[in-house]
């Protein structure tokens, strides 16, 4: 069976404009001019940056024609610094010319008026709510403009997924929690809820140091803060909760994992694994039972033992004598969806855009966008055996007119990956396809709640975990990172097939597909897989029936599938990896993959790093590697691409970094890498 599809590096794609081709780096000034809804006095600015106005530029940092999320080099670049070793030190690692600045660490003040962080995190709850929140994850720039290019100033926007509660309750570990009980402490519970949610950060470098503006901008969102649903679920019977009772509002965001970036500056921040917030000790109905929702509050951080409100919620179990609006039964629908912050506008309230379905959101992927045409969103559903989705707009782009109201109104479609090479998009759209009342779903409100049930009922195709997703804007294929996935060929529902072609996956891979006509709109597309992780060819030789989840499995044979069939290879030492989560290319071009995986010294892998791929030609090299016990998840750039903001989430057991202000635990934080010539990160 042949899996490689050869494609040119270029696809023509007809009726599509070209790309910018100009050698310009940078058009975000024009693109200012023509699409900025409004002017803003940056007052707050740091007096360094020596600006009076800035305006936002379109998401990417803007385009020639100002409405695409593509690219203004004339060709993609690729790899070419000397890549850097696996490594098991306690710090990050970088390739020889490189600069590192860490920011924006977990409990830095960031709101007006915001306490200081106190080392040993012995800040409060309410400290908290004001301050940078944990577990760094997606995040975006968005430049200011100024009449220059906005590559020195603008917003950051970033996702705190997830929390240590052994690290932020410096007197209890969290522990103080048993198996029956409420637990006890009620300000690490408002501390834990702070914790997760977004950072909006002002930002700006003054000469070579990036720093935090205490501007107007900054905001935390959280698990408190006040969110309006809109689109097809907006109001539906299952929505309808004791605090809204007419389902159109909720609280809170939960568990943000990657992101997206709309072409009209707005911010997309996806809710992955809220399901293991909340308890049912009843009977759980499928949109809980589905998703995972725990049937005890010992498997949960027992926020719902609280008797307070903002609390409670997350104890779904329905109070007897009561209905849906006297009690807290749905609390588990008002979670789990893509969420829309304008960073710009600090008391907006975000927006849960229901059409893009329900799910264990990974992100949302816009992609490249062209006037007078639908957008397509991809959108995968990380969980073991769980489905890659995207989400085509009724309505098309119109630039400096459409706003996030044109993400209510679509067509959520769902994968499914053929053995041949081809594959199709199945739509998940009430009366079609099944999905009808007879067989369960009365109305479109149910099938988005219920999309994976949804997903299902139409036999889409069983991913390995399928984390971000990333567009190639060059040659306009898309890429999904599968992480691994344990029931591979283990679990009745989950056998292998061709695009999940390895029994227990410990490694992951990454599949690439082009859709029809190079359409992202497009309902069928051919694919291939890129790159597969796992140790080098000697090692696996050495491992022998010691390891045998490598023995017999011809997936292991090669690891690079580039589009150019010729250059297929195994890896060597300074590319293997395992567990690819964060992919991201870069408007330079380069495709950045970022991992979420296991460190083993008879498999060759230290801790979690970043590699740098030219997916045309194959060459993976390693970037960066990161301190112990952390994930590298998170990754967006200046427009003039000489700055890279990456994530380091959780460092975690004897790391101590980052060891700044005075604080020896591990913390969240943000990286800024820069090359010392000033040229293109990863060039
Ligand atoms: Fe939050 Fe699937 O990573
Ligand atoms: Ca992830
Ligand atoms: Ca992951």
């Amino acid at each position: 069976m042949d899996r490689i599809t050869s494609v040119p590096a270029t696809v023509n794609v007809g009726d599509e404009p070209e790309s910018n081709t100009s050698s310009n780096p940078w058009f975000g000034d024009i693109v200012a001019e023509r699409l900025s809804r409004r002017q803003m006095i940056a007052g707050s600015v740091a007096a360094a940056v020596g600006v009076a106005v800035a305006s936002r530029a379109d998401a990417h940092g803007g385009g020639r024609n100002g409405h695409h999320l593509g690219h203004d080099f004339r060709r993609p670049l690729s790899p070419g610094f000397a890549p850097v070793p696996h490594s098991s030190a306690d710090a990050v690692i970088v390739p020889e010319g490189y600069s590192v600045q860490v920011l924006i660490p977990e409990g830095e003040p960031l709101t007006r008026g915001a306490a200081p962080y106190i080392p040993g995190d012995l800040n409060t709850g309410a400290d908290r709510e004001g301050q940078v929140g944990a577990h760094h994850d997606g995040m975006w720039f968005f430049p200011f403009v100024h009449g220059q290019p906005g590559n020195r100033h603008g917003l950051l926007c970033v996702n705190h997924e997830n929390i240590n509660p052994e690290l932020i309750h410096p007197d209890t570990q969290g522990g103080a929690y048993e198996a029956g009980n409420v637990r006890p402490i009620e300000d690490e519970v408002r501390k834990e809820l702070a914790s997760h949610g977004v950072s909006v950060v002002e930002i700006a470098r003054d000469g070579g140091e990036w720093q935090v503006v205490k501007g107007k901008y900054n905001r935390r969102i959280t698990v408190g803060t006040v969110m309006e649903f809109t689109g097809p679920v907006r109001g539906a019977d299952l929505l309808k909760t004791k605090y809204s009772p007419n389902g159109t509002r909720a609280r809170g965001t939960l568990n943000n994992c990657a992101n997206g970036r709309t072409p009209w500056g707005t911010y997309l921040t996806c809710e992955e694994n809220w399901a293991g917030y909340f308890y049912n000790s009843g009977v759980r109905p499928r949109e809980q039972a589905r998703y995972g929702v725990p049937a005890a509050a010992t498997s949960t951080l027992g926020w719902g033992t609280r008797p307070e409100d903002p609390y409670r919620r997350f104890n779904t179990t329905p109070v007897a004598g009561a209905d849906a609006t006297q009690d807290y039964r749905n609390e588990t629908n008002t979670f789990g969806w893509v969420v829309e912050i304008d960073p710009f506008e600090p008391k907006s309230t975000p927006k849960k855009r229901t059409a893009l379905g329900r799910m264990g959101h990974e992100g949302a992927e816009v992609a490249p966008v062209t006037a007078g045409r639908p957008i397509t969103v991809y959108l995968g559903d990380d969980a073991r055996g769980e489905y890659l989705y995207k989400f085509v707009t009724k309505d098309v782009y119109r630039p400096g007119r459409t706003d996030g109201s044109i993400l209510d109104r679509g067509t959520l479609y769902v994968a499914k990956f053929h053995a041949d090479g081809g594959g199709e998009w199945i739509a998940l759209a009430h009366g079609a396809n099944d999905l009808t009342a007879a067989n369960g779903f009365a109305n479109e409100a149910e099938v988005l709640i219920n999309t994976r049930s949804a997903a299902d009922l139409v036999g889409a195709t069983r991913m390995d975990r399928p984390e971000w997703t990333a567009i190639n804007p060059f040659t306009r294929r898309v890429q999904l990172a599968c992480t691994n996935n344990s029931q591979r060929g283990v679990a009745a529902n989950q056998p292998v097939d061709a695009a999940n072609p390895r029994r227990r996956n410990p490694d992951g891979h990454i599949v690439s597909w082009l859709e029809e006509g190079g359409r992202f709109e497009a309902t069928t597309f051919s694919w291939n897989i890129l790159f597969a992780g796992g140790p080098t060819a000697e090692r696996i030789a050495a491992l022998g029936a010691a390891d045998s989840v490598y023995q017999g499995d011809p997936l292991y044979a090669v690891q690079a599938f580039p589009d150019s069939p010729e250059k297929q290879q195994f890896l060597g030492e300074d590319a293997t990896f395992n567990s690819p989560d964060g992919l991201f290319v870069s408007r330079s071009g380069i495709f950045w993959i970022q991992t979420d995986g296991y460190s083993s010294a008879s498999r060759g892998f230290g801790n979690q790093q970043m590699l740098a791929a030219d997916p045309v030609t194959g060459d993976l090299r390693r970037f960066l590697t990161g301190p112990v016990g952390c994930e590298l998840t998170g990754i967006t750039e200046t427009p003039d691409c000489r700055t890279l903001f990456v994530n380091i989430q959780h460092p975690e057991g004897s790391s101590t970094w980052p060891a700044i202000g005075g604080e020896t635990r591990p913390r969240s934080a943000t990286l800024v890498i820069t090359k010392d010539d000033g040229g293109i990160v990863g060039t």
